[in-house]
């Protein structure tokens, strides 16, 4: 059904979902620290979705016979120079999380895996999704630069996901 190679790429991803979502809540515990309590709460929310996003892939993996293995992960930042800084590094990690998705497609297409390329439509719609909403929120922050009630209503709008 599907390769050593193949099988591995996906625990990797597992695991990359994982670190993603300890990333996030690096981003949040900054947040926090800044009392913006409608950013970490956003942020947090991201890192529970990060977690399903990761046992989708356990599941799978074990749906296709093979075996789940936790990894070393890396340290994720915990200080940032400005709100800005934090959704631009959200950004450039959904990027990075979106090329791998198209990294396992990839792999997935040469060994005709066809239910985990259709396993892996569902991640290319949420990855659209996930930039999309980090850029949205990158807009709004370069257009309140340091304005305090520019701030406050969107650490409200966040708030409320
Ligand atoms: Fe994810
Ligand atoms: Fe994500």
């Amino acid at each position: 059904m599907a390769t050593e190679k193949l099988l591995d790429a996906l625990n990797d991803q597992f695991n990359f979902e994982l670190l993603s979502g300890y990333y996030y809540m690096g981003m949040a515990s900054y947040c926090s620290d800044k009392n913006m309590n409608g950013f970490a709460h956003f942020l947090i929310e991201q890192a529970k979705e990060e977690y399903e996003h990761a046992m989708k892939f356990y599941d799978f993996i074990y749906d296709m016979d093979g075996r789940v293995r936790t990894q070393a992960m890396n340290q994720p930042e915990n200080d940032y120079n400005s709100f800005l800084a934090v959704f631009e590094a959200a950004l450039e990690h959904e990027k990075l999380v979106t090329s791998r998705i198209n990294k396992l497609i990839e792999i997935a297409e040469e060994e005709k895996s066809y239910p985990t390329i259709q396993f892996l439509q569902w991640f290319v719609e949420e990855q659209l999704e996930e930039e999309n909403s980090m850029k949205d929120i990158i807009f709004k922050l370069e257009g309140i630069k340091d304005n305090f009630q520019g701030l406050y209503l969107l650490d409200k709008e966040l708030g409320a996901r």
